[in-house]
């Protein structure tokens, strides 16, 4: 009889993945990038908790939101607090920068962060339930358009450190409380007469919130979308200004950009300044498989912007603090990732240990745990395979881990504190004491 193959009875949840052993070298060269980039553009690090009040991005994305109103894992703790897996960063800053008073840290001030988002969202390539995201905003001071591209920049900087080519922004500016309006108007001008074709979703923010109708993926609204008046002609000439001269640094810097007249973002928090980064990067790999999937990289309806953001100068006062101009954005890390495996980035491996301790008896075992804690205050990399007893097979791991040197403590050895060391090259030999190993092996690699 052959045997079906059971699914084991527990898995990861829909949409959320671990991170196996094998794929940390990735998420090791992103976390050492990001920290490199923020701290060469002065950015300083914030944690805040990955739960926090449903409230807090109920006011701040906006209830006509999909995040909002579809994709929050929301719960009520036994206290009867109504509590939410962060769906992303910036409300959570917001909120932390305002409890704790953070405009005396100067203004403004640059703070970056990583973690876990959650987001209740149909799992596919570059969609998850939960991602993480780095993170930069900007917060304070003037709402000089100089700050959106400093923004920008370490974003873009960090995706080329980890070799993703082909990079372009998509640029718009969503106008501001004076201008923002009329381009209201204009929209439900728009879509007055295709309200019927339009999804179901589209027909309520139709009515609530129209700028939305623009986020949609749905595939019949991505058609009409096409049609949409764009924004510029109805801004003010604040906001007019405020884009051209933030165009103007993105062409100083020769940063590669499209105009996006429909990009509007799906969050409500944002003014002025919006923006997605994109590569064109023509394969995904898959997150768990490693082969490799379609990337939709023209159907904008698969939202496969690899960092986004934008300014929100109304989000301070939304949240109950004082008027603060803000800007900011957050990469995808598992999109990311995706794509570098896509393009098979070089890493560097982890250096490999160049010397494997063996122990033969009791009394040895004992005396290698500290003899191991020598080695690592002494800056030295040591593997063993202590729980093994037998000499040959301490010596095949050895072989296995590509050592330079064994250092074998055997009974005799241990009982009179010295140590063999091994050349697993040549098989020499020669018999050091106990207490001038570490000096001696500092000496050999
Ligand atoms: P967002 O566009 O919702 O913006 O997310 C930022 C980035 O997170 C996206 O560009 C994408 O790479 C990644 N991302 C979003 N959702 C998913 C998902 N379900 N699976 C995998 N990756 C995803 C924000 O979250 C804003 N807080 C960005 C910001 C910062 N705006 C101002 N400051």
């Amino acid at each position: 009889m052959s045997k079906s193959k059971k699914s084991p009875a527990f898995q990861s949840p829909k949409g959320m993945h671990d991170v196996l052993p094998q794929n940390q070298l990735w998420w090791d060269k992103v976390r050492k990038e990001t920290k490199d980039t923020a701290e060469s553009y002065n950015f300083l690090r914030i944690d805040t908790p990955i739960v926090e009040s449903a409230a807090l991005f109920q006011r701040s994305i906006g209830e006509a939101t999909d995040v909002v109103e579809k994709q929050m894992f929301v719960f009520d703790t036994k206290g009867g607090d109504k509590l939410t897996l962060r769906p992303e960063g910036t409300a959570a800053i917001v909120r932390a920068y305002i409890q704790h008073g953070l405009s005396h840290l100067g203004q403004p001030l640059k703070l970056y962060y990583d973690g876990p988002m959650f987001r209740y969202e149909q799992p596919q390539a570059g969609r998850f339930r939960q991602f993480n995201q780095v993170g930069f905003e900007i917060i304070g001071g003037e709402d000089d358009p100089i700050y959106d591209v400093q923004v920008i920049l370490p974003l873009f900087r960090l995706l080329e450190s980890l070799k993703i080519k082909k990079l372009t922004l998509h640029l718009n500016t969503i106008g501001c409380k004076v201008c923002r309006p009329n381009y209201r108007k204009k929209l439900q001008n728009y879509y007055k007469s295709k309200q019927k074709e339009i999804c179901k979703d589209c027909q309520k923010r139709f009515a609530i919130n129209p700028l939305r109708l623009l986020d949609c993926t749905n595939p019949i609204c991505v058609e009409i979308k096409k049609g949409a008046p764009g924004i510029l002609d109805d801004l003010c000439s604040y906001c007019q200004r405020h884009f051209k001269n933030f165009l103007e640094y993105i062409e100083e810097l020769a940063l590669p950009y499209e105009l996006d007249p429909h990009l509007v973002r799906g969050l409500d928090y944002y003014s002025r300044t919006v923006f997605e980064i994109f590569t064109e990067a023509d394969s995904l790999a898959d997150p768990v498989s490693d082969k490799k999937q379609e990337n939709n990289k023209d159907n904008r309806a698969f939202n496969f912007a690899l960092a986004s953001g934008g300014r929100y100068d109304y989000l301070f006062e939304m949240m109950g603090g004082r008027v603060t101009p803000a800007v900011g954005g957050a990469l995808g890390v598992e999109r990311v990732i995706e794509v570098m495996k896509g393009l098979k980035v070089n890493l560097l491996p982890r250096a490999k240990a160049k010397v494997f301790l063996i122990n033969i008896g009791d009394l040895a075992k004992k005396k290698s745990l500290l003899l191991l804690e020598e080695f690592l205050k002494a800056g030295i990399r040591v593997t063993e395979s202590l729980g093994k007893n037998s000499l040959s097979a301490q010596l095949r791991a050895a072989d296995k881990e590509g050592v330079l040197l064994a250092l074998i403590l055997g009974q005799k050895e241990a009982f009179k504190e010295s140590i063999i060391v091994r050349d697993m090259k040549s098989g020499a030999q020669e018999i050091v004491p106990l207490k001038k190993v570490v000096a001696e092996i500092k000496k050999r690699i």
